[in-house]
């Protein structure tokens, strides 16, 4: 069962790679379609509300407590995320997708990269943290990776976000780390920064 909310909208571009937008806690399937359309104007834009709920908030993933995530869960629910994409990319006909992921979408993202390398072709992981403390070893071969983090961020911690990129860049994924001067809310050298990647990668 990989029935999720969402939003497609279709590419206006047929050369840009298609965004899977994932939100952060209490998001849904409408908050990064702008976002989506900064970073990348003409896109096909697919989007998902998050499954799990936390006191009515929607999520990709249980967590115990911030910070502390139910891994199980995310492994499942990186699973069905994973499956929602194939089903999704059969119906609309588009590419494999570069992740936008925020916060909880970016951990998702990440889940997804180490956990089936296949389904994603490459992200943009938005104040992300390492989602599993025993991934498999994953073979990225060479996919682009853009993680921005924010140097006041007070839900991950500057020693976290280093280790997703090294899990990331160990897996073979060519990882661009950039450390913000923000918090864990998104700047808009976080816009700038994804738009200019993504022009040079996809
Ligand atoms: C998470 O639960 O994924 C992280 O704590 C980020 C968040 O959603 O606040």
């Amino acid at each position: 069962e990989s029935a999720f909310i969402h939003r497609f909208e279709p590419a206006r571009d047929a050369g840009s790679a298609p965004l899977l937008l994932l939100h952060g806690t209490g998001g849904d399937e409408n908050d990064l379609l702008g976002l989506g359309k900064m970073i990348s104007p003409g896109a096909a834009l697919l989007s998902p509300r998050g499954r799990v709920l936390e006191h009515g908030m929607p999520r990709f993933f249980r967590r115990l407590a911030e910070g502390v995530f139910d891994e199980d869960d995310v492994r499942r629910r990186a699973r069905e995320l994973g499956d929602f994409v194939g089903e999704a990319r059969q119906r609309y006909g588009i590419a494999a997708p570069v992740a936008v992921g925020f916060s909880n979408g970016a951990n998702i993202a990440a889940a997804l990269l180490l956990l089936q390398p296949g389904v994603l072709a490459g992200a943009i992981l938005l104040r992300a943290m390492v989602p599993l403390s025993d991934p498999p070893k994953a073979e990225l071969g060479g996919k682009p990776v853009l993680l921005l983090s924010g140097q006041a961020d007070p839900i991950v911690p500057a020693s976290n976000s280093a280790r997703l990129a090294t899990l990331l860049s160990e897996a073979g994924a060519r990882v661009d780390h950039r450390v913000l001067p923000a918090g864990h809310q998104l700047s808009q050298a976080d816009v700038t920064l994804a738009r200019d990647w993504i022009g040079n990668v996809a």
